[in-house]
């Protein structure tokens, strides 16, 4: 175990997944944890995370002096170092002048950290602070211009110290230099796996829930799903999956998501109030009473079902850490109302909320469902946004508009999918927009409805490009949307990135 000892930065569990990506089990824990309870764990390393404080102040967060006695190897990252500066008796300052972004650095590559590594690059900085002396025992290991302790390094106690963050893409070799860290000073082995870390998550999920009754709301996209199928392997038939199907999925994709559950052994319910919210939305076309409409309805039928079951001990969310840092993110603009981040639903009776996917990020979440044996098409499910199909049908929503988008989407989704370009297009999907145009087909005139096509390619989904898909692509779509898709007489392609457009049309 790698212990990443969290100052409050904001890379912290950046930093442990890095480590994982090294195939090195690690742990993220508080910086007041107890000494004793880090030694309980048989650290190999222990690495600090930056922090938002100066060491220097009296209420900064600070570490006993005796974490760095006991052979450990020990890594301080930005505020990190400057910690174990402070506390081994260097000093730290703050200069008039402050390093933040990419910063040229000098390495000596005969310290362990830089092994092999370039003499010099790009680091990413990010501080106010730095050490101007440096505690006895240590020497500088890299510098920049303005920083004269950028790594410092007691290889003979196996103390180093790095200003900048390895732990992010800016840092040219920074990966590497958190690998050298961990194979040639704490002697990891490697062979840490996600199988690994499903059978200890199931382990502590068995031990936390007893004999408790589990209750998760599953939506039927990659993180619901894949915290469906960690507690179906923890809690078997003492957990119960509600499903509200509400009927703007995709083709088939409800019946898909009941497949993927139909072998475990837990009480899968699915509801289907496709009619319910149909009846409920006829006649609105406005994009955030829609929304909201949704988002209330589906709380409402859930609350109807989990009531059949009574009390249950544990409520699953399948919260993943991007959702978490997304929440913190303050007051940012409502540009839509998000129905499934975060909503927590107060009208259930349960004793405890659980996250087991809080730690990890969307590719780990999928490398754990495949590890579980969901199927590729829900582990690799794209993106989709909780009120479905209905924010693709622009205006008033009917039965038929709904079945003329499934149809129409499930072509598009074919045709790129055969073109290979599925898994490098991050989203991509078709809106029925409520416009009617003038077609002519065989010899008679059509007055029909456009179909818009959207596919984007993003890291984050905050910011968008709109994908070059090859014409030929397109005009294959074009071609069977318009020739098997009833009611449609015309295909656009939507070439708008994100901002100024977003990714879905409403
Ligand atoms: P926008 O349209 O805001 O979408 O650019 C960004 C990403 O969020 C998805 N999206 C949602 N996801 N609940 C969700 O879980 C929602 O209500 C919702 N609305 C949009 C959208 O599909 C895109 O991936």
């Amino acid at each position: 175990t790698v212990i990443v000892l969290d100052f409050g930065g904001q890379y912290n569990q950046l930093i442990a997944r890095r480590v994982r990506e090294c195939s090195v089990y690690c742990e993220v824990l508080p910086y007041k944890t107890p000494l004793d309870e880090i030694l309980a764990k048989n650290p190999i390393g222990i690495i600090f995370t930056g922090g938002p404080n100066s060491v220097y102040l009296e209420n900064s967060p600070k570490v006993e002096k005796k974490i760095f006695q006991q052979g450990i190897p020990v890594l301080g990252i930005c505020y990190g170092t400057q910690l174990m500066a402070h506390i081994l008796g260097g000093h730290v300052t703050s200069p008039e002048k402050r390093e933040y972004g990419k910063t040229h650095t000098y390495y000596h590559t005969d310290c362990a950290l830089f092994q092999g590594l370039p003499e010099e690059g790009i680091s990413w900085m990010s501080h106010t602070d730095y050490i101007d002396r440096l505690p006895e025992g240590f020497k500088v290991s890299a510098h920049t211009a303005d920083c004269p302790t950028a790594a410092m390094e007691n290889p003979k106690e196996k103390l180093y110290g790095m200003q900048f963050h390895p732990e992010v893409l800016h840092t040219q070799n920074g990966i590497s230099m958190l690998r050298n860290f961990l194979f040639n000073v704490c002697g990891a082995k490697g062979d840490w796996t996600m199988g690994d870390y499903a059978k200890n998550t199931i382990h502590t999920l068995r031990e936390k829930i007893g004999d408790g009754k589990v209750l998760l709301a599953l939506s039927g996209g990659v993180d619901s799903s894949v915290a469906a199928a960690l507690l179906s392997k923890a809690v078997g038939n003492q957990l119960t999956c509600i499903f509200v199907d509400h009927g703007f999925m995709r083709k088939n994709e409800g019946d898909e998501v009941q497949a993927a559950f139909k072998d475990r052994n837990i009480n899968f319910v699915r509801v289907n109030a496709k009619e319910r919210f149909l009846c409920k939305l006829a006649g609105i076309s406005d994009p955030e009473t829609k929304r909201k409409m949704i988002g209330e309805e589906f709380i409402r039928v859930f609350e109807d079902e989990a009531k059949k079951i009574g009390k249950v001990d544990y409520l699953v969310q399948g919260t993943i850490y991007p959702d978490v840092i997304e929440s913190g993110a303050g007051d940012a603009a409502v540009i839509k109302s998000h129905h499934n981040v975060g909503g927590l639903p107060d009208y259930v009776d349960f004793k405890e909320i659980i996250e087991p996917l809080r730690l990890l990020f969307k590719d780990e979440v999928r490398a754990l469902g495949k590890e579980l044996g969901l199927p590729d098409y829900l582990v690799y499910r794209q993106p989709f946004p909780g009120p479905g199909l209905a924010i693709r049908i622009i205006g008033e929503i009917t039965e038929n508009k709904l079945l003329t988008l499934q149809e129409a989407d499930w072509i598009f989704r074919e045709e790129i999918a055969k073109a290979g370009l599925d898994r490098s297009i991050n989203q991509y999907f078709a809106v029925l927009t409520n416009m009617r145009s003038v077609g002519v087909m065989g010899d008679g005139r059509t007055y029909d409805y456009t179909i818009a096509l959207r596919a984007v390619t993003t890291t984050d989904f905050m910011t968008a490009d709109w994908a070059h898909i090859p014409y030929d692509v397109l005009e294959a779509a074009s071609n069977r949307i318009v020739n098997e898709v009833r009611g449609i007489n015309r295909v656009c392609y939507d070439i708008t990135s994100k901002p100024p457009a977003t990714i879905e049309w409403e």
